[in-house]
């Protein structure tokens, strides 16, 4: 008999998160990171998945995400290899990524993959589960399509901010830059409308504005949403503003980014007057000029508070995926009692 699946085996999607998991995977990330604080918790933490390995194929740009994903492998204790440069593997040789990545899974136990091919990670999954030696696979970012866990790290964030604010039901959220082709809009805006009366403001130029996918899926999940261009209207009205970067390394399929302005859609120091106090700005990064550095000291600005929350989400991730979450609970509630 095939052992009963979690909720989350393979991590696709962002509309794969039920609400109830996400709120667990936070919870279990603020256990990790309270257990974290001190060297016996380290040691514990590091002995949680010392029997695991994982492979992280990111053949596409990443700094953050690569880094976070192996961070939270190393805390918990799991073995990690890489292969960044698709010029280094049998791909080569001519061998397809699908016989690529079903030797990785000969060897580890889970597939971290980041891709420039939207959907690769879910034709493998589904590839993976056909064999005899089927390992979950984590998407941690394909082409201009999804980007789940950045969703739920930023999800994980605003829940951190907003918690005297009564959580994120009700709050209203601007999506800033390059909506078109950026996957963690998409991403986020889809986990975003499974919380209560949230409404979503789309701030770009018309060439750049959402794509009509994401808004047929806020449209069918009853969410209020508006598209604008003009920036600086919307700052004073929304509890949240996520920036992004033109995404201009999609150029080449016919956009030309040079063509358009976007100094408009950037957050500038002067901005902070405008900006409501309980607000929060996000952004995913990289950035370019969307953030002047000089709005960094703000306390609003938690963009490199998403980063630090990523890790431990990821943590969090990884442990509900082999169903091993029971671990870091009982220790995260004996190392309560022994303190009180
Ligand atoms: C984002 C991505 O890769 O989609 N970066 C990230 O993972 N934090 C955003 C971007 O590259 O603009």
């Amino acid at each position: 008999m095939m052992a009963e699946r979690p909720q989350i085996y393979h991590c696709l999607n962002s509309r794969q998160f039920s609400r109830p998991f996400v709120e667990e995977a936070c919870r279990l990330a603020d256990m990790a990171r309270m257990i974290g604080k001190t060297k016996a918790g380290m040691e514990f933490l590091s002995t949680v998945f010392n029997d695991k390995r994982a492979m992280l194929f990111f053949t596409q740009p990443s700094t953050r995400t690569f880094l976070s994903f192996f961070s939270a492998c190393q805390i918990l204790g799991m073995h990690c290899a890489e292969v960044r440069d698709s010029r280094t593997s049998s791909e080569v040789k001519g061998e397809s990524e699908e016989d690529t990545l079903r030797t990785f899974s000969s060897f580890f136990d889970l597939i971290i993959m980041r891709h420039y091919e939207a959907g690769l990670a879910e034709t493998i999954a589904a590839l993976l589960d056909q064999t005899e030696r089927p390992v979950p696979v984590i998407n941690a970012g394909s082409g201009k399509d999804q980007h789940p866990t950045q969703a739920l790290l930023d999800i994980y964030t605003l829940k951190r901010c907003f918690q005297a604010q009564g959580g994120i039901d009700g709050k209203c959220i601007a999506f800033v830059g390059d909506l078109l082709r950026g996957r963690t809009i998409r991403s986020l805006s889809l986990l975003l409308s499974k919380y209560d009366d949230v409404k979503m403001v789309f701030v770009a130029p018309s060439a750049f504005q959402a794509g009509r996918d994401i808004l047929s899926s806020l449209e069918e999940e009853g969410v209020s949403y508006q598209l604008e261009e003009d920036f600086e209207s919307v700052i004073p009205r929304v509890d949240a503003i996520y920036m992004t970067r033109l995404q201009d390394e999609w150029d080449k399929e016919g956009h030309a980014s040079s063509t358009i302005d976007m100094n408009r859609y950037s957050f500038q120091a002067r901005h902070l007057a405008l900006l409501r106090p309980h607000a929060v700005l996000l952004h995913p990064l990289p950035r370019r000029q969307e953030i002047a550095p000089e709005v960094d000291g703000d306390p609003r600005a938690v963009y490199w508070r998403q980063v630090r929350n990523g890790m431990w989400i990821r943590v969090a991730l990884i442990a509900l995926i082999f169903q091993r979450q029971e671990r870091i609970i009982e220790y995260f509630q004996q190392a309560d009692r022994r303190e009180r």
